[in-house]
């Protein structure tokens, strides 16, 4: 039987995958007691024992403010770690899905950047992460990396629980107005990348052609106070939500003001598509409700 090995073991991304992923692979999950990141000479025998058929790597040093006072751990599981995972695959010819970041991004453009678009990232996270990306590139792995953006689930941390939260103590909010993005469900991600596993599976492997870069968000933008909005929205919340600019909730990190994505180059190489963040929004909610405990 083949088996995939996921990395990483609660967040949001493994989370999905774990639900969207079963037969007929076997899923392996490996956590941080048997593969810990942030120690990158000890991955290569972990693979060794999992010997998996493909492997998928949802984790990462995603604390994009605090990577920019802990730039070590950042880069040595978004770079180092990336980079031993990536030989593993090139030496055992292993297929790799791997997922980056809009973060690369300085967000400047006016429309969504393609994955010609030269990376610029304004933050260690962002760095860290692009260095990651390469790392895989040089490697000649057989891999597939997955750019994603502002993810949110009902699992983790994320801005749409942040959001539920903070709705059972407010009434009124101010958020970020002038940074415009893709929200993305993890879910729809997890569906998505459960579909492209069985395309790599069906097609006996990743074409050499095929390596490289794709972008992989829910299709058309919003800003975070918009976002917001329509969380609200969707759960019949009554908080008003009025925009603030970048400027007046000042953050470590510098985010990009612009970071959408064109989905273009994986709809045309595998047919892939996320719904459009408005009906992923619909799914996330549903989902809330039917795993609402019953009263
Ligand atoms: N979150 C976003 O808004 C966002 C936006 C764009 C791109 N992305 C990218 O999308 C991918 C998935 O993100 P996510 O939101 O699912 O992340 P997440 O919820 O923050 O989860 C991070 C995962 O990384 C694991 N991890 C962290 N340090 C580790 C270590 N030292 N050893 C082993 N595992 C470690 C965590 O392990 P535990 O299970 O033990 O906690 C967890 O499973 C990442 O590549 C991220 O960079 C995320």
């Amino acid at each position: 039987m083949k088996s995939i090995l996921i990395i990483g073991q609660n967040g949001q991304v493994s989370t999905y995958l774990q639900r969207a992923l079963g037969a007929p692979y076997s899923v392996i999950v490996a956590g941080r007691q048997s593969m810990d990141l942030s120690q990158p000479a000890q991955i290569q025998a972990a693979l060794d024992q999992f010997n998996p058929s493909l492997i998928i790597n949802p984790a990462a040093y995603t604390a994009v403010d605090q990577a920019e006072q802990d730039r070590e751990a950042a880069f040595t599981i978004n770079r180092d770690a990336v980079s031993e995972i990536a030989a593993w695959c090139r030496a055992h010819n292993k297929p790799l899905i791997h997922y980056s970041t809009d973060y690369v991004f300085d967000g400047a453009a006016t429309e969504p950047y393609t994955e010609q678009d030269a990376a610029a990232p304004s933050g260690v996270y962002g760095q860290s992460k692009y260095e990651g990306e390469q790392a895989i590139l040089r490697s000649g792995a057989p891999a597939i990396i997955l750019r994603t953006s502002w993810v949110y689930s009902n699992h983790g941390k994320n801005f749409y629980r942040t959001m539920l939260k903070l709705a059972e103590t407010r009434n009124q909010l101010t958020v970020v107005g002038d940074q415009i993005g893709a929200p993305t469900y993890a879910g729809a991600i997890a569906q998505t990348t459960a579909e492209l596993v069985d395309l790599i599976m069906q097609h006996g492997g990743i074409d050499e052609r095929q390596i490289g870069v794709y972008h992989l968000t829910c299709a058309g933008e919003t800003s975070w106070c918009e976002f917001a909005r329509a969380i609200f929205e969707a759960h019949g919340v009554a908080v008003a939500v009025s925009a603030i600019t970048t400027a007046e909730y000042p953050t470590p990190a510098k985010r990009p003001a612009y970071s959408v994505l064109s989905n273009a180059k994986l709809k045309q190489e595998f047919g892939l598509a996320l719904p459009d963040w408005q009906q992923a929004l619909q799914q996330c909610v549903a989902e809330a409700r039917f795993s609402e405990p019953e009263s």
